[in-house]
């Protein structure tokens, strides 16, 4: 095509595409091309903001390390990975929830009843709940890779004075279904603000902040998998997490308990000596589909 025209480039862009194209490729980009170009003519946008856009890109590839994801952190500010995992969540199962950039794969073994908290500062807060079916009944053999921040609001890989596992842990569930450990309450914390991705929130006059929450992957043979988090009800920043990240059914409740030992019948590893919190949080697992 010679006569390429701001209303015929797009339909121009989808002709350029070979015949023997991955159709779902084909689909995805006509349609990545179509928003863009729609895009580009609503707000008629100008030299200098498609170069900002660019310099938006280059910015976060120049942070990009193994433990610093600037793509993935400006999706999640953005609502797409939030999106996406609404688009594939099943209605019966736990929803799913963000992923985020600080989980580390090979987290150390956690027994059922373990202790993450060790010696760190905070309120005690045992973590239970059954992982189960979508008809109530246990599964056996699950596993949970379980993390969170320290009390300071880091995680372990933002934080030199940490180990590379603090408050990391893989725990595989019994006969009964059942996962225990004792930790710190979570706190709430802000996702890094230091690089472009804080330049768009300020932009937008955003905060960086997240509900307190502690994240999940759970894991069954013969069952989806599971990514999501839970956070408490009573957390200031509930509604107004800044990468989308809460629904209904994530939101627990704490309970305050009496000093003394854990009244489900296992020994904990970590101390209930002082009064401690409780959640109860079930999580249920949606077979793959035949
Ligand atoms: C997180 O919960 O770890 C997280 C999620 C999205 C962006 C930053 C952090
Ligand atoms: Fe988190």
């Amino acid at each position: 095509m010679r006569n390429v025209t701001k209303d015929n480039i797009t339909d121009v862009f989808v002709g350029y595409m070979g015949p023997d194209m991955d159709p779902r490729m084909k689909e995805v980009m006509t349609s990545l091309v179509r928003h863009m170009h729609d895009f580009a003519r609503d707000v008629n946008l100008t030299h200098e903001e498609w170069r900002a856009g660019i310099a938006f890109l280059e910015g976060c590839a120049a942070v990009e390390t193994e433990d610093r994801h600037e793509f993935v952190l400006a999706s999640d500010v953005l609502g797409l990975s939030s999106l996406v995992d609404m688009l594939h969540s099943s209605p019966e199962a736990t929803s799913s929830s963000v992923l985020g950039p600080f989980h580390v794969a090979g987290a150390p073994d956690l027994p059922v009843g373990g202790d993450m908290k060790r010696d760190f500062p905070g309120p005690v807060l045992v973590a239970t709940g059954i992982v189960k079916d979508t008809d109530g009944n246990p599964i056996e053999g699950a596993t949970l890779d379980i993390w969170q921040t320290a009390p300071n609001g880091l995680y372990a890989s933002q934080d030199d004075a940490q180990d590379t596992y603090s408050f990391h842990g893989l725990q595989k569930t019994g006969a009964d279904g059942r996962y225990a450990f004792t930790t710190v309450k979570p706190v709430e914390y802000t996702v890094p603000s230091d690089g472009p991705v804080g330049d768009i929130l300020r932009a937008c006059g955003r905060h960086p902040w997240r509900p307190s929450h502690l994240h999940f992957i759970a894991e069954a043979p013969g069952f989806r998998p599971l990514v999501t988090e839970v956070f408490p009800d009573d957390d200031p920043y509930l509604d107004q997490d800044t990468v989308f990240g809460v629904r209904d059914d994530l939101v627990m409740s704490y309970q305050n308990m009496p000093a003394g030992s854990f009244p489900d019948g296992f020994a904990l590893s970590g101390s209930v000596d002082e009064p401690y919190l409780r959640v109860d949080f079930d999580l249920t697992l949606v077979r793959h589909s035949v």
